[in-house]
């Protein structure tokens, strides 16, 4: 049974997922280990599991070979040597949707404090004064919101949006099939020119570098909102900076930024700071507890999946064969080097062991093939080991 390794206080939906598959070989540590003492940790591990802060490298993957899969129990993977991994067979799970939901509810609710300016009124009371007034404060209902980044998350926020009667734009350097009554722009400066809210779902990245700059927020309509959760270089801080203080901007809220501090005592350098229409959140977009919960499920169920099956359908790293349903009394999972021959070698070597493949599924990504075989007849770790002494083999596994 697969010895589980688990790190930075995972979930335990995680456990619970993995006991009810059998899975109860599992250590559990509360925070990230130094290196040294990760290195001991992991030993012998068949499963690891992370969130941000371990750092898996070439070095640590090469030399485990017990080591069959990581589960990043987040979003981000780049806490990984990704291709160290492919090519040592080392199959890698994270959990893309699990808070997207968190983020946009979120975005929705600032999109609703900020239209009535409760930031700044929150801040006025707190100083003593009672400004009961209607000025400057809106509903949601028959404003519009210009989503610029459609996927999971941007997505998401227009169908909560529209729940709160506002009309929905979006934008995508995609073609995305709009769901409620959403509308795609064709361009960017369409969408700022017609939105009352602008709220940025789109990757970091040199084509989303610096999107929202003078130019682009001079697009913007006069007292829009500008709402960012998605990454910090996303964003122009100083051209927003200058919008704000001319009011063309009326409010907005971060929760990503260009340079975010490393620790909780680091204060945010930024100078956005101490602005009454501006909402300032630590990077809490998808930070819940229902989030952490779906993480923990979500990954452990990933990993549970590719232990008994062979499936690594959603991997970030390796070619992607859905879950089958096994057809024969066993199955092999072969990850081998993607050259001519490589299935030759391996059905020849299964049928000298007078073994039968009744059914294969294969897919090759980069300098790795990956075939899960099913076979008929009586199957034991011989086939396993001959195949791993192959030279064309990078691992073998036996399910
Ligand atoms: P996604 O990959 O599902 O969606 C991103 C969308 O942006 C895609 O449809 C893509 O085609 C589009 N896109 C890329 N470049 C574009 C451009 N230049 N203009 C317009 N559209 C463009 O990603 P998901 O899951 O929706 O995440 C969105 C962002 O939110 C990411 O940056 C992610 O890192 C961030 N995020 C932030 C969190 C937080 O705590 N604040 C939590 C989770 C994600």
């Amino acid at each position: 049974m697969a010895r589980i390794v688990l790190f930075e206080n995972i979930h335990p939906s995680a456990r619970e997922v993995f006991a009810a598959a059998g899975y109860d070989d599992i250590v559990a540590h509360a925070s990230a280990l130094s290196p040294e003492s990760l290195r001991d940790a992991v030993r012998g591990a068949e499963v690891v599991g992370i969130r941000s802060r371990t750092h898996i490298d070439a070095e640590l993957i090469a030399g485990n070979p017990d080591l069959r899969v990581i589960g990043c129990f987040c979003i981000g993977t780049n806490q990984v040597d990704l291709d160290a991994a492919l090519t040592h067979g080392v199959a890698v799970f994270n959990a893309p949707f699990s808070n997207t939901r968190s983020v946009a509810e979120m975005v929705l609710a600032e999109t609703i404090l900020l239209l009535r300016r409760i930031p700044e009124k929150n801040d006025r009371v707190h100083k003593g004064f009672w400004d009961k007034t209607a000025d400057g404060a809106f509903e949601t209902r028959g404003k519009t919101l210009g989503i610029v980044g459609y996927g999971n998350i941007g997505s998401q926020v227009g169908t909560l949006a529209e729940l709160a009667g506002m009309q929905v734009l979006f934008h995508d350097v995609e073609a995305k099939l709009p769901r409620g009554n959403a509308k795609a722009t064709t361009t960017l400066k369409r969408l700022l020119a017609q939105s009352d809210v602008v709220t940025l779902h789109v990757p970091a990245g040199r084509g989303t570098h610096n999107l929202i700059n003078a130019q682009t927020i001079a697009a913007m309509k006069p007292g829009a909102i500008l709402i960012n959760a998605s990454r910090g270089t996303v964003v122009d801080i100083d051209a927003l900076h200058a919008a704000l203080q001319s009011g063309h901007i009326g409010g907005a809220a971060l929760d990503v930024f260009p340079v975010e501090p490393k620790s909780p005592d680091e204060p945010l350098d930024s100078p956005l700071r101490g602005m009454p229409n501006v909402i300032l959140t630590p990077h809490i977009g998808g930070s819940t507890q229902e989030s952490q919960e779906n993480i923990g499920r979500e990954v452990a169920e990933k990993l549970v999946s590719y232990l008994r099956a062979g499936a690594t359908k959603g991997s970030v790293n390796f070619p992607e064969v859905a879950y089958q349903e096994r057809a024969g009394s066993a199955r092999i999972l072969h990850v081998h080097r993607n050259v001519p021959g490589a299935m030759g070698a391996l059905s020849s070597l299964v049928a000298e062991h007078g073994l039968n493949i009744v059914a294969q599924h294969l897919q090759t990504r980069g300098p790795i093939g990956y075939v899960i075989s099913d076979i008929e007849g009586k199957v034991d770790d011989t086939i396993v080991s001959v195949l791993r002494s192959h030279p064309v083999t990078v691992r073998c596994d036996l399910v």
